[in-house]
């Protein structure tokens, strides 16, 4: 089941039910790239957790578990630049193509496989 709604700062992209996250090996729609603002995120709700969805300026699209590995804070709610999101609580770098902290902090977050077709966004749940 899927639907669009706002939240507070950062707006749900879509969910993803239980049935659908166990059967990570198949590819999920998620919506579309133009609902997923340039330089900003959507969220994918899923029974494992948020996945934050971003768009950089050029138009690619990552994924990442919405959880900073610092203390969780909202990464889609974060500031995209490059192919790199600023968490929002505290200012630690990621990588969005592999969910890597950039030095000198340490850590990683789960990054998924995503692609586009005809315009419409699908996620891989199978982490990297
Ligand atoms: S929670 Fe992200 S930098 Fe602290």
């Amino acid at each position: 089941m899927f639907f669009l709604s706002d939240k507070l700062k950062t707006k749900t992209l879509n969910t993803v039910t239980k049935e659908k996250f166990m059967s990570q090996k198949e590819w999920i729609e998620v919506g579309l790239i133009e609902d997923i603002p340039s330089l900003g995120a959507r969220v994918v709700e899923t029974s494992n957790g948020n996945v934050g969805v971003f768009r950089t300026a050029e138009d690619e699209v990552f994924a990442l578990r919405d959880s900073c590995p610092h203390k969780g804070g909202p990464l889609s709610q974060g500031i995209v630049h490059g192919k790199r999101v600023t968490c929002p609580l505290h200012n630690w770098v990621l990588e969005l193509d592999s969910g890597a902290v950039i030095a000198p902090d340490e850590g990683c977050v789960a990054s998924y496989p995503v692609k586009i077709e005809n315009g419409k966004v699908f996620l891989n749940l199978q982490a990297n």
